[in-house]
């Protein structure tokens, strides 16, 4: 068996499990530790070394899912953790940091592994959209099973702001609105992306696929078939510790 530590760090959370990376199953409890609330690199490395404690992973082969546009190894893009992280060569400073041999993945990304693999997406021919929603909106994009990275549509045009700024779990949750107001204005986003792109399958990810009964009647817009993740928000762990073999070659500086 080849077992890998999936992190997903998050804007509220950052939680870690062992995988067993060919049949995805997740290997006993996972720990969710606090975002610290000054998300930078040094104090999120800090809580990444708790997990690697917890699970007695030193040494050993981790991947990372994490809230940013990821190239080569560096995060791009700074819209729900600390800005020090723009353009910062996150997969080596965490890498020498943890003494692990580590990858790192947008953490859509890696729920859309995820679910291509084991999940809702398996076998799926045409293209594939998962959007997680959760602090942020994230999103993985699927051809024929091959990811096209780091394609944002939670950052999307959208009024005077962006899509995630109206239709997070995030800001359903601030705002207290009701699964119908907040369901209604995602369905005119997820009816936006359906236009744009004509996939054949949306699965929606992240913490709120538990609750997906509470909000999918209003979701009526779109032409295709759209669905829970299977693995709901543990795709993001199980997703980043997959892409330590799958994606390794692509995303090293
Ligand atoms: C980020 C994405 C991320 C998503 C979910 C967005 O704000 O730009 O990279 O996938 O939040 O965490």
């Amino acid at each position: 068996m080849r077992k890998v530590l999936g992190i997903d760090v998050g804007g509220t959370g950052i939680k870690g499990n062992l995988v067993d990376i060919d049949t995805g199953q997740l290997l006993g409890e996972r720990l969710k530790i606090k975002t610290p609330s000054k998300s930078t690199p040094t104090n999120v490395l800090g809580v990444m070394n708790e997990l690697i404690e917890h699970f007695e992973w030193k040494g050993k082969p981790i991947g990372v899912g994490f809230p940013a546009i990821i190239k080569n190894g560096k995060t791009m893009s700074a819209s729900n953790i600390d800005n020090s992280w723009l353009g910062f060569s996150a997969r080596k400073f965490l890498e020498k940091g943890t003494d692990c041999s580590l990858n790192l993945v947008n953490d859509a990304d890696a729920a859309g592994l995820a679910e291509m693999h084991f999940g809702e997406g398996k076998g799926v021919k045409g293209t594939v959209i998962l959007i997680t929603l959760g602090t942020g909106i994230g999103s993985g994009v699927f051809k024929d099973g091959v990811l096209i990275p780091n394609v944002e549509l939670g950052h999307l045009k959208w009024k005077d702001k962006v899509l995630e700024k109206y239709m997070s779990n995030k800001v359903r949750e601030i705002n207290n609105l009701s699964w119908k107001t907040w369901g209604k204005e995602l369905n005119k986003g997820l009816a936006h992306i359906d236009f744009l792109f004509s996939p054949d399958l949306i699965v929606v990810g992240g913490g709120i696929s538990k609750k997906f009964e509470r909000f999918s009647d209003y979701i009526n817009g779109t032409k295709c078939k759209i669905v829970a993740a299977k693995m709901k928000n543990d795709a993001g762990i199980i997703g980043a510790a997959m892409s330590y073999t799958l994606l390794q070659s692509t995303s090293k500086e």
